[in-house]
């Protein structure tokens, strides 16, 4: 267990650099004011924001969606979204009744253009009640298909760009961003062309959590790890991100997408390129960009006649976990009986630069696998010389240093000691670094981190057009190499278990395991 130093911060959302800078009012337009996001996320975060004193005076919402409401029934459906999502106490009292006044509400179909004039109206008359002074955060939580729509009204509105050359409108734009290279450009594109990209906020919520920041930190704050972070001391890197759910209903979307497109192209992907970066000259948005762009040019793309070599699909059939019973993925609501869609999907990657050549990436992620888990584990190689006969260090493993993005939040270092007795006996024990033990509070959600960021014009945890268009051209030629594989090849696995066996082959081929978690 590590120990704080009792110099530093006990409570970072209270007394961290953050509350230093507090946002300028603002209106927030919610796009998808109905939706499942709205109710479970991005409401809750802006309550717990707003209980936290970290939005801004007159702060104000105005939710967008085609459900015929007023703005009283909005507040009805928040309310009810709050004591569901944070607690039933939650939307009840005098904090309640104070967020609720800056809650609006207009009905809207996003592909009806001449109805946008409608929202520019309401906009002006909050603006001016609540004295948000004209700055607007425009939150796209809708289905992608209608981001063009959106933002080509938004800007025939007038309500794309800033209400004087003093104010800011940025937009927040949900993940998938396209499904594969052209349309990600194509998008792109389109977006560009209503906003500029200084306005524009691709988020990926797994940027904005504590412990992916804190790789930056533990890497680039501190003298004894950064020297052996390279080719020299690494053997190899796991990166995981498994669940233990299912498709929760939402089969349509992921017959769409797949755990590749749905986990690889995003998240695991920006977790791996914040774990590889050189250091960037400042903690600015841009030059923190700037180096992780390049090591996504740096990634070797794995080609369409590769994919057997260094991929592995797979998809769950029938299953059990913590003693329930589970269906398989083709008997959930709205999944085809012959989907091919895969579940579950590991990788083998490569970075071809300096610091990594030769050190490879095994990513892999999954639904309905037997534990909840997501972490980046970092193998060193073995000692040169091993002193000890192999019967005092049977028990002894390499190194692994593994950064847990969640559950229990942390960091853990696994190395050799000595057993205590007479004889010289190896075994490896773990050094724990906890988040909640070590600094006594949980660390705030990932939403409110990014949307406060957002507010205060800090791009550096949000993805930036030349780095979605990269991690595409990664991600596609895979797609590519699996339709020319065939569907009939697509693997099964049993919901519980860690996935097809041939995901195991991957990592035994190269005389290596994937970690027990
Ligand atoms: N839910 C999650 O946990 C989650 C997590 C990560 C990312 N995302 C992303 O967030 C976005 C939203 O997801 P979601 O799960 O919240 O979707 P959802 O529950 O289906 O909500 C979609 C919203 O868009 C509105 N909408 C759809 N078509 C419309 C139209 N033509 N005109 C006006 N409103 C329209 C719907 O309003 P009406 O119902 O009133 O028509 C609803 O408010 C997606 O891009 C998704 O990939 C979601």
């Amino acid at each position: 267990m590590i120990t704080l130093d009792a110099n530093a911060l006990t409570n970072p959302l209270k007394e961290g650099t953050r509350t230093e800078r507090t946002p300028e009012p603002c209106t927030m337009f919610i796009f998808g004011a109905s939706g499942d996001l709205t109710r479970r996320k991005i409401m809750p975060s802006l309550f717990s924001l707003f209980k936290h004193r970290l939005l801004p005076a007159g702060f104000s919402v105005i939710g967008v969606s085609s459900t015929e409401w007023k703005t009283d029934d909005f507040r009805d459906a928040i309310k009810k979204a709050l004591a569901e999502f944070v607690s039933p106490e939650a939307a009840q009292g005098p904090l309640w009744e104070s967020f609720a006044q800056g809650l609006f509400y207009q009905t809207l179909d996003f592909r009806d253009a001449v109805s946008y004039a409608k929202l520019a109206a309401l906009t002006q008359e909050v603006d001016q009640s609540r004295g948000t002074g004209g700055n607007h955060l425009i939150y796209l939580a809708t289905p992608p298909s209608l981001i063009g729509d959106i933002v080509k009204n938004l800007g025939m509105v007038g309500l794309s760009k800033p209400v004087t050359p003093k104010n800011w409108t940025r937009i927040i734009i949900e993940k998938p961003f396209g499904r594969d290279y052209d349309s990600a450009t194509q998008l792109n594109r389109t977006v560009n062309e209503y906003f500029k990209e200084r306005q524009v906020y691709r988020i990926d919520h797994y940027l904005g959590k504590e412990t992916v920041q804190n790789i930056l930190v533990f890497r680039f704050a501190n003298e004894i790890f950064e020297p052996i972070w390279n080719h020299n001391y690494i053997d190899h890197v796991q990166i995981t991100a498994a669940e233990t759910v299912g498709v929760e209903g939402r089969g349509a979307y992921y017959e769409e997408a797949g755990a590749l497109r749905d986990m690889i192209q995003n998240h695991l992907l920006q977790v791996l390129s914040v774990a590889c970066i050189e250091p960037p000259s400042s903690f600015a948005a841009e030059s923190v960009r700037d180096e992780k762009i390049k090591v996504f040019r740096s990634i070797r793309p794995i080609l369409p006649e590769q994919v057997g070599q260094f991929t592995v699909r797979g998809q769950y059939s029938e299953g059990v976990i913590s003693g329930k019973r589970l269906i398989g993925y083709k008997d959930e609501p709205s999944v085809l009986k012959t989907s091919t869609t895969e579940t579950y999907v590991a990788c083998k990657f490569f970075i071809d630069n300096w610091r990594w050549a030769g050190v490879p990436f095994y990513v892999r992620s999954g639904k309905r696998l037997p534990k909840r888990v997501s972490e980046i584990a970092v193998t060193f190689k073995r000692i040169p010389h091993m002193l000890f006969s192999n019967t005092m260090a049977d028990q002894h493993e390499q190194n692994v240093l593994s950064m847990r993005i969640q559950p229990d939040e942390g960091i853990s270092l696994k190395f050799g000691a000595k057993l205590p007795g007479q004889t010289v006996r190896i075994r490896s024990v773990n050094m724990d670094f906890l988040y909640g033990s070590s600094f006594g509070s949980q660390s705030a959600d990932a939403y409110e981190r990014l949307i406060l960021d957002c507010m205060l014009g800090d791009a550096t945890l949000f993805i930036r057009n030349d780095s979605v268009e990269e991690t595409w051209r990664l991600i596609t030629p895979i797609h590519e190499g699996w339709k020319m594989q065939g569907d009939a090849e697509i693997p099964k696995y049993s919901a519980g278990t860690w996935g097809p066996p041939e995901s195991d082959h991957l990592l035994e081929r190269d005389g290596r395991k994937w970690r027990r978690l």
